[in-house]
């Protein structure tokens, strides 16, 4: 059975390592993070989609370290480290690079390397290979090179990285079939492109489409609320279709370390080819537009209770990016939160995945306590666990972002 190294322990990385440590591989894991090494050497997950027990099933066959010293005996190694934006929403390739580099000084002939991260067309080929080849040894001769991205949709059960296809393209013919013969023991179907931009672009495709439907179906959110049509109604009556239409829900804007992020990759990389990635650019500006509408809702529901922001009592109800899930990078609810307190108003909030939020000293407070003294509850994020009928009825005055008290009967709240 092979060796296989994984480089970053997060969202993608600690799933893959004890996916192929199901498929009996022994696996060399590297973070930088000092912490989740120990976290996965004591058998402590700490992502919601690995299971501590599941995680202590196979950890005799995972080996972390902050170390890459050991990732020389692997016969494949994973990059699966964070490719965020700078502050001038330009790809931070930063992590990639410094992975690659510290890759680089133990690679060995015969290695896989594959690229997870998302990233821009041409990264692999034109930034990773010319790094990994310091080493002296030549892509596509001496060791192959791939790039596959991770389809992982956190919180969901029913599509796994089992049952879920996987795109791979490789550098050559020789290294893609080397990369299917290493996903094929953790993935039912393969789906092999002609080279790893096609496998880089079709990833951004993804992301790209879910973004610009989000930032259409919230565009005619802002449209509905001048003409006093209700979106959800209009959205539901639309999916009824049974053909040539796909929902997608309005709500507070987009969050999480990919679609906010991942379009601007390809944005940028189109200048480079005199193209302006118009769609992106207009989604990217609808859905962070959101967060300012949704707490110009608010404030119209205090105003027509007679109360200001400034003072109010809000309680955030969900404050992750989306449901059932802790995972709170570039979540609405932190921008919401920021312009709500920028406006003095006093925020509580109650999130049942997200216990404390250290960048606004604030934690989570039972549903109840936050109802019983709040002015306003504002619902950010749906969780399914959490009782939205029990705030509709609790709440003296309720702006719902997400649309979960729709059937509540309940009068008195005001909805996206
Ligand atoms: N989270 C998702 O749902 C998802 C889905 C598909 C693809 N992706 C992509 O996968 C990549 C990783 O995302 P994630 O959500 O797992 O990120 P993450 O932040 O959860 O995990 C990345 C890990 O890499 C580690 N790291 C950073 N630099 C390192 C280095 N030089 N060497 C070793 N470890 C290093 C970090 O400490 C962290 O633990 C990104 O490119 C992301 O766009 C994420």
């Amino acid at each position: 059975m092979a060796t296989v190294g994984i480089i970053g322990l997060g969202y993608v990385g600690l799933p893959l390592a004890v996916a192929f440590a199901q498929a009996d591989c022994e696996i060399i894991a590297v973070d930088t993070d000092p912490r989740k090494v120990e976290a996965v050497a004591a058998g402590e997950s700490y992502i919601e989609d690995v299971p501590t027990e599941l995680l202590r099933e196979v950890s005799g066959r995972i080996a972390a370290s902050t170390r890459y010293a050991r990732l020389a005996e692997a016969q494949a190694v994973l990059i699966c480290v964070p490719t965020p934006l700078t502050h001038n929403r330009e790809p931070d390739l930063g992590p990639l690079i410094e992975a690659t580099r510290a890759l680089a000084a133990v690679l060995a002939p015969e290695q896989l390397i594959v690229v997870e991260s998302t990233t821009y067309p041409g990264t692999t080929r034109e930034r990773v290979a010319p790094l990994l080849e310091e080493s002296g040894l030549a892509a596509g001769r001496d060791f192959h090179l791939a790039f596959s991205s991770e389809r992982v949709d956190p919180g969901r059960s029913d599509f796994t990285l089992r049952n879920t296809p996987k795109v791979l393209g490789g550098l050559t013919s020789a290294c893609a079939e080397r990369a299917e013969a290493l996903y094929g023991l953790v993935c039912e179907h393969l789906v092999r492109v002609s080279s790893p931009e096609a496998a880089e672009l079709a990833k951004l495709l993804e992301n790209i489409f879910r973004s610009v439907n989000i930032a259409l179906v919230n565009e005619l959110a802002l449209l509905t609320d001048r003409m006093g049509i209700d979106i959800w109604e209009v959205v539901e009556a639309a999916a009824t279709k049974p053909y040539g239409f796909m929902r997608f829900d309005p709500g507070p804007g987009m969050g999480g370390h990919c679609l906010p992020v991942d379009p601007f990759y390809l944005s940028w990389r189109a200048r480079e080819f005199d193209l302006s990635t118009e769609f992106i650019e207009l989604a990217g500006k609808v859905n962070q537009w959101m967060p300012y509408h949704c707490v110009s809702k608010v404030q119209r529901a205090l105003n027509d209770a007679g109360r200001s922001v400034k003072g109010a009592r809000i309680a955030v109800l969900g404050v992750s990016y989306k449901p059932g899930i802790g995972d709170v990078r570039e979540s609405p609810a932190l921008k919401i939160i920021t312009l709500l307190k920028e406006q003095g108003a006093e925020v509580r909030y109650h999130d049942p995945h997200v216990p404390t939020l250290v960048d606004f000293a604030l934690q989570s407070a039972p549903l109840e306590e936050v109802l019983a003294d709040a002015d306003l509850a504002l619902i950010v994020t749906a969780h399914p666990s959490v009782d939205h009928d029990l705030i509709a009825r609790r709440a003296r005055l309720v702006v719902d972002l997400r649309g979960p008290t729709r059937r509540s009967g309940v009068a008195n709240i005001v909805r996206l």
